[in-house]
């Protein structure tokens, strides 16, 4: 597999979340062309409309939207982010029951249209929806993954940038697990630039005590409801984020990002979709089996991958 010339992505759902996805994606010159998909006809015309009205500042992208599936056909990426989203206080859990139901219906006729994508799963609870889509379609795990905790681990490297006063790019930590309440980040193994981040000294004090890094955790988790509570969503976040693994994979990168794929035989954890370090290009993603889990980190995965099972185990019942 190889960089993708004149690459297609497909963003299905044109609420806050998928305009949002669009428009980091045309301004981040991701794909050669960019389809806007939801079924809300009068919807998609105007956020595509918007969008067209700015192709003078976004460069060479097309974009094109429409709430007929066949938009869709063709695509290399095919970002999924539709369905009921959260509201103030709900729990992503919370909206598995309705988003399933989508799911159920949209996946197949989504994956009939681009037989060859990878398929990234934006809506929530995204990793009981890649677990129950992947069952579904039977694609191979590589090519159907969540954006998991991309965005968590973006919002954990702004939150240590602002503590350690160093460039978040040089920030190695992730936060891995569901991309919900269960979420943690992997501390033992988190540097800053060669240092461990355990031992890293911000100018002039000592290194950051438990109880910051337990802060730095805490704010990390609750991000999504504080955001929710103030402006009824998020979008922007999430959309560079969702965005920036579409690039990855269609630049055939090989980045290492946490995403969400179903797991075989990783760290004794099997058919359950975790964010874990994961290797994405062209082919998909590829979780690293190599990553290093102290033994309380390794607990704490377990007891992610419970949570994932059991809403899964709600919804099959
Ligand atoms: C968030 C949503 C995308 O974390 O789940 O902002």
């Amino acid at each position: 597999m190889a960089v993708i010339e004149n690459a297609k992505i497909t963003v299905v759902g044109a609420g806050a979340v998928g305009a949002a996805t669009a428009y980091a994606s045309l301004i981040r010159g991701v794909a050669r062309h960019v389809a806007l998909y939801d079924i809300n006809a009068a919807k998609v015309e105007a956020e595509t409309l918007d969008l067209a009205h700015g192709s003078l500042f976004t460069g060479s992208s097309q974009i094109e939207g429409s709430s007929d599936i066949a938009v869709t056909e063709g695509s290399h990426v095919v970002i999924v982010t539709a369905g009921a989203a959260q509201q103030p206080g709900q729990t992503r859990l919370e909206l598995v029951g309705t988003n399933a139901r989508i799911f159920r219906s949209m996946i197949p006729q989504l994956v009939e249209a681009s037989p060859q994508a990878v398929f990234v799963i934006v809506s929530n609870p995204c990793d009981v929806l890649t677990l129950l889509a992947q069952e579904q379609t039977s694609l191979p795990p590589e090519r159907l993954f969540a954006s998991g905790t991309v965005l968590d681990t973006s919002r954990l490297r702004w939150q240590l940038a602002q503590r350690a006063g160093v460039a978040a790019s040089s920030i190695h930590a992730h936060i891995v697990g569901e991309h919900g309440d269960t979420e943690f980040p992997l501390w033992s193994t988190a540097t800053i630039g060669p240092v461990p981040l355990l031992e890293w000294k911000p100018e002039g004090r000592d290194p950051l005590t438990r109880d910051e890094l337990d802060d730095v955790a805490h704010e990390v988790r609750t991000a999504a409801y504080k955001v929710i509570e103030g402006k009824g969503a998020t979008n922007y976040a999430i959309g560079l984020s969702a965005s920036r693994i579409a690039e990855a994979v269609l630049r055939d990168e090989r980045a290492v990002l946490p995403v969400s794929t179903v797991l075989t035989d990783f760290h004794g954890l099997s058919d359950v979709a975790l964010s874990v370090p994961s290797i994405v290009g062209s082919s998909g993603a590829s979780p690293i089996h190599e990553t290093r889990f102290s033994d309380a980190e390794l607990g704490l995965l377990h007891a992610s991958a419970d949570t994932i099972r059991a809403t899964a185990a709600e919804v099959r019942a």
